[in-house]
């Protein structure tokens, strides 16, 4: 049932391509270049006319939606907050029928996303579900959505949960952005070429596992870890922190790399490993000034970076390079270098990878 791979973790890795590719099925029309979504385009008035878009969630699925945050604005120009649905529900938020609120959950049964639904339906919005199980509860609590076809996620630890939820929030982003005019045709069609590459480029860089087997055999016996990036890649450091935190114990903390300055650089000594996203796109000379003042502090420095790249190279302790691609679109790489890292700690820590203690896999109550 793991089919041949010692872990579900590694295994739902591994079926990455395939679950972004089934998620693109039917939704992105290479050829035609058109993205079909009857979900979005039976609501399309809803979403043009939104005063804002409402993202609510938790956990790994909140980070989704933070990514979808920069891509909805950067793509649509429709103003985006994301909520962790624990803290808006109690929060007497203001919901009026202007607001569409899109709820993203792999198992569609969390009881704090759930209640934030019913919250959002009985204050007039528009709640659109982002969902991986057909038939949950939050499928059917919404009024309209689109499903993640990653396939049934067994690992506690979500993997190809995320990256299809960032391929459908993508999605939706360009479709909105095509419908109200805010991305160019040429920039339109620019993303579904690129968009079409990811499950290929996915593919290639789960090569280089024996690579970062290596690098997590240096510094499996951190006691701290920091995660740094930007922009897009900012949720990406708060993903990669939890999947270590979660399956490996070991205590990260995901920050964008500007903040750094404004706390956390103070934990920076020769024992912290800081793994920094610095892609070649947007805030790249800013993220390799980050990278120059942890050095000089000897703090010890993993890097992923754009093929090719030179720069980065020269002053970080390991590399790892990502395929070139949209800067919209990095999560969707950057991210797989940080699963396999935390699975091959946790594997070499001789933790239980698929069920990490004191968690699970759908968190029913509150
Ligand atoms: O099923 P959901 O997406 O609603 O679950 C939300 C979180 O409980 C979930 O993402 C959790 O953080 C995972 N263990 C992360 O790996």
């Amino acid at each position: 049932e793991k089919g041949g791979y010692d872990h579900f973790m590694l295994k739902e890795i591994h079926e990455q391509p395939k679950a972004i590719t089934d998620t693109f099925r039917g939704r992105m029309l290479h050829e035609e270049k058109i993205i079909k979504m009857s979900s979005i385009e039976n609501h399309l008035d809803k979403f043009l006319n939104a005063n804002r878009i409402i993202i609510v969630a938790c956990g790994t699925s909140w980070h989704a939606g933070l990514v979808g945050e920069y891509l909805f604005e950067d793509m649509a120009r429709i103003p985006v907050e994301v909520e962790y649905a624990s803290e808006f529900r109690y929060r007497n938020p203001i919901i009026t029928n202007k607001d569409v609120v899109i709820a993203i959950s792999q198992s569609g049964e969390t009881a704090d996303t759930l209640a934030a639904i019913k919250l959002a339906k009985s204050k007039g919005a528009f709640v659109y579900g982002v969902c991986n199980v057909v038939g949950s509860s939050i499928a059917r609590e919404t009024h309209s959505g689109a499903y993640t076809h990653a396939g049934p996620e067994i690992g506690v630890a979500s993997t190809k949960a995320f990256t299809t939820q960032i391929t459908v929030l993508t999605l939706i982003a360009m479709k909105l952005g095509e419908a109200n005019g805010s991305l160019a045709k040429h920039t339109f069609e620019n993303y579904i070429s690129k968009m079409q590459l990811i499950p290929r480029q996915v593919e290639e860089l789960l090569k280089i596992d024996d690579k970062v087997k290596e690098i997590a055999e240096v510094y499996k016996d951190a006691k701290n870890c920091l995660y740094l990036g930007r922009g897009f890649n900012f949720p990406v450091a708060l993903e990669g922190a939890l999947k270590l935190k979660e399956i490996s114990y070991i205590h990260a903390e995901g920050y964008p790399a500007a903040e750094m300055k404004h706390g956390p650089i103070a934990l920076i000594d020769e024992n912290m490993p800081i793994f920094v996203i610095a892609t070649n796109r947007g805030h790249y000379e800013k993220v390799v000034s980050n990278i120059q003042e942890i050095k000089s502090r000897a703090g010890k420095i993993i890097a992923i970076v754009t093929e090719g790249d030179t720069t980065v190279k020269e002053i970080a302790d390991h590399v790892i390079e990502i395929p070139d691609t949209e800067e919209a679109l990095t999560p969707l790489l950057t991210t797989i270098p940080f699963q396999l890292l935390s699975y091959h700690i946790a594997v070499m820590l001789g933790k239980n990878v698929d069920q990490p203690r004191n968690l699970a896999k759908s968190v029913t109550v509150e």
